[in-house]
Order: structure tokens, then C-alpha cells, then sequence
């Protein structure tokens, strides 16, 4: 076993983030297992190019034979497992591939893991681990007076994605309390941040605002989401990697709870001021409600006082400030967006808004 740290899914979003904080910290060894289904671009890491720590394998987590032979010629310490499909609406639409990557992909890398552990010495096998990129969503959906989700809150899950992260979680859990298999869980409420496909929430607001497209809210407006800036969300799983204890699962959250409407208001405003019109009206005049997403879950909510108490982690950025670096790195890398833009993506955008009428 050597230094090196195995991630998957780390040509997506949260992944590249914390490939390059990780490189930028820790700086040892990484090997990046990625599909480059339409969310993994390996642009993302183009500051890494040449860097003899890095190491990209184009695969996918469901390839056993692939990920066996990669354990054992690479001898990682640890595996970080962010891979997923993990957008809700593309859930809605196509569940299938949800099934298939995030349950059989993460069954398929727990056996690998577990076949590699039990051939190793007793020391490595006492300091491997294997940390399992979770979701809130799992716990389904909370009421406005409800007390935020902790770690014992029952699982839930009401859309096929948090269905397939749930089944995930639970295939995690069983391969620490059946086999041993250094198993940690982190469940994180949404992330947002550089590097984000615009299918999302807030891209999808910030470059539609940007271009004086309409900015689709579905239903009232009124969901409530828990955010947390993805460099706040990296530095928490180097935390639970180095010192969380195996078989147990840590929230992480922003503290950061805002409704849809007030998000895409506060870009409105970020976006009038940083990139003003003289003359135009105000962005938030783009704001369209429409019609909801099937199965909406109302709000989420996340209670990380574990990982403060245990591990000492809190977030660090603020919304507002968290907010403000987001707009300004969608506004300076038009050469990203360009880029991820592509055919399948409009397709998406067409599929996934044109059928959805005004309120
Ligand atoms: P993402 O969709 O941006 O990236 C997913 C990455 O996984 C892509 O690079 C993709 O190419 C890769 N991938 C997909 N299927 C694969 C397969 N079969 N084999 C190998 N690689 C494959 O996702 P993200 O937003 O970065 O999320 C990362 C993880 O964090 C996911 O497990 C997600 O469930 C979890 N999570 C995300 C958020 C959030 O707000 N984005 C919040 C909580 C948890
Ligand atoms: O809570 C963690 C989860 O957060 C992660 O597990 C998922 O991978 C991640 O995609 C995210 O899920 P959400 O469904 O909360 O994120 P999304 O950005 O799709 O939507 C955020 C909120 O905004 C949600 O209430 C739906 C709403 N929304 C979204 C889109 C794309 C809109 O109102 N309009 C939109 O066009």
C-alpha cells in the first residue's frame, strides 16, 4: 500500500474540487477513476496537467475487472467514492442509470475494496479506508418547524436518486458491519461552487440571469435547500479520511438554509451589480414560476453538530460571500461554459423545461 488516495467521480463537480484542494493540501498521490458520462470534465483539472502526482483513468465503477486490477497495481490507502448520477430531475426522467451507477457502481467498488483490504497486511488493513460521498436526501423531506436531519434520523427517500443514494449508504454500512471493511459515510446537503454543471440550481440561474433568459422556479418558490460552499464540503471529507471512525456516517451542512426564491433573487441582484445594464430593467424580472418538480421534497436541513463536536469541522463561508465567488467564477470562465454547453446538454435543457407551463 502507498500514499496515493483513490477517487472516483473526480472529473464532476465536487470531485474535481477536491482533487485540486486536496493537491493543494495534503499533495500526495491521487488517481481519479471517472466515466466522463455528460457531468465528469476533465478540463476541471487541467491545473494538474503534467503533475506526476495525478492520475486520470477514463472507467467506469462497474467495470469489476477494471477496478480490481486498478486496486492492485495502485495500492491506494483509501478510496474517496463521489461517482454518481446525481442530478434529481435527470431521475425523474431516466432512473435507470441511477440504479446502475450509484447502487450496482458502488456495490461493485465495496466488493473490489473489500477483495483488495483482506490481501493486505495487517497494518494497512488497519489504516485503509474506504469514505462513501452521501447526500441529505436520503432523509427525505422535512416541515418548517421540524428539527434539521442528524445522523439517526430515518431514511426516507422519495425521489429515484435519493432512492439509489439510500441504497448506496446501506450497501456501505453492511460491507463495515459484515466484513469490516474500513467504511465511512458522509451526508451533505447541496453543494454549489466553480466547477458546477449548470443543470443545477444555481448555474443554470446565474447564466440564464447573465444571457436574459427566463429563470425557471419551480412551484412557489418556497423549497428549502441547505447550502454549503464546495470548498467547505472537501475540507470536511479530509477531515472524516483522517480521523473519522470507521463504520460511522457524519453530516455536513452550510448553515446556510434559503429558500429557492430568495437564491435566485439574491443572483438577480449579484448579477445586476457586477454585470450592470444601464438603462434594462432588474434580472429578477426574468423569474418565471413554474411547474413543479414531481415529488418535490420541501426542505432539507442538516444538523452537523457530529462532525463540529467530533472532528471539529465547521463551515467556513458564509452564504452571501459564498454566493458572490460563485457569480464572479461563472462570469470569468465563459471558456468552461462554453465548453459544457454542448448538444446533449441543450437537449436536456429542452426536455427538461419546455413541457413545464408558467403558474
Ligand atoms: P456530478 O454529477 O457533478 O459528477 C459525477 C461524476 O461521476 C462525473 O465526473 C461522472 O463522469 C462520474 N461518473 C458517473 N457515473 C460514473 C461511473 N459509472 N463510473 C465512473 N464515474 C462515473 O456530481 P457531484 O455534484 O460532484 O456529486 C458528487 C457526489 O456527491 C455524488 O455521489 C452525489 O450524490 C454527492 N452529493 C452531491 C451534492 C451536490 O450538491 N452536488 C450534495 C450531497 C452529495
Ligand atoms: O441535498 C443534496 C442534493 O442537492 C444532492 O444530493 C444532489 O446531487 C444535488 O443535485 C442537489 O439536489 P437538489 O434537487 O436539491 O438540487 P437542484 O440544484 O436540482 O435544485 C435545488 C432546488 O432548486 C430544488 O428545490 C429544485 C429547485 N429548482 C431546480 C432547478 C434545476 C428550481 O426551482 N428550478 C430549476 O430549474
Amino acid at each position: 500500500m502507498n500514499d496515493a488516495i483513490l477517487v472516483t467521480g473526480g472529473a464532476g463537480f465536487i470531485g474535481s474540487n477536491f482533487i485540486l484542494t486536496w493537491m493543494k493540501t495534503a499533495g500526495t498521490p491521487v488517481i481519479n477513476l471517472d466515466r466522463l458520462t455528460y457531468a465528469g470534465n476533465p478540463a476541471n483539472l487541467a491545473p494538474l496537467d503534467g503533475d506526476a502526482r495525478y492520475l486520470f483513468m477514463h472507467g467506469d465503477i462497474c467495470d469489476a475487472e477494471l477496478v480490481g486490477s486498478l486496486l492492485r497495481k495502485e495500492q491506494p490507502r483509501a478510496i474517496v467514492h463521489f461517482a454518481a448520477e446525481s442530478h434529481v430531475d435527470r431521475s425523474i426522467a431516466s432512473p435507470e442509470a441511477f440504479i446502475r451507477t450509484n447502487v450496482q457502481g458502488t456495490f461493485v467498488l465495496l466488493e473490489q475494496a473489500r477483495a483488495y483490504w483482506t490481501g493486505l497486511g495487517d497494518a494497512n488493513r488497519a489504516n485503509f479506508r474506504f469514505l462513501h460521498v452521501s447526500t441529505d436526501e436520503v432523509y427525505g423531506t422535512l416541515g418548517p418547524d421540524d428539527p434539521a436531519f442528524s445522523e439517526t434520523t430515518p431514511y426516507a427517500p422519495n425521489s429515484p436518486y435519493a432512492a439509489s443514494k439510500a441504497g448506496s449508504d446501506h450497501l456501505a454500512r453492511a460491507y463495515f458491519h459484515t466484513f469490516g471493511l474500513p467504511v465511512l459515510t458522509t451526508n451533505c446537503s447541496n453543494n454549489y461552487g466553480p466547477y458546477q454543471f449548470p443543470e443545477k440550481l444555481i448555474p443554470l440561474m446565474i447564466l440564464n440571469a447573465l444571457e436574459g433568459k427566463s429563470l425557471p422556479v419551480y412551484g412557489d418558490g418556497k423549497n428549502v435547500r441547505d447550502w454549503l460552499f464546495v470548498e467547505d464540503h472537501c475540507a470536511a471529507i479530509r477531515v472524516v479520511l483522517e480521523r473519522g471512525r470507521p463504520g460511522e456516517t457524519y453530516n455536513v451542512g452550510g448553515n446556510s438554509e434559503r429558500a429557492n426564491i430568495d437564491v435566485v433573487t439574491a443572483i438577480c441582484n449579484l448579477v445586476d451589480e457586477i454585470c450592470p445594464q444601464p438603462g434594462a430593467a432588474p434580472r429578477t424580472g426574468l423569474i418565471r414560476h413554474v411547474q413543479d418538480r414531481p415529488g418535490h421534497d420541501r426542505r432539507y436541513a442538516i444538523d452537523a453538530a457530529k462532525i463540529a463536536r467530533e472532528l471539529g469541522w465547521k463551515p467556513a463561508e458564509a452564504f452571501a460571500g459564498g454566493l458572490r465567488k460563485t457569480v464572479r467564477w461563472y462570469i470569468e470562465n465563459s471558456k468552461w461554459v462554453n465548453n459544457v454547453r454542448t448538444g446533449a446538454y441543450r437537449d436536456w435543457i429542452a426536455q427538461n423545461y419546455a413541457a413545464r407551463r408558467q403558474l
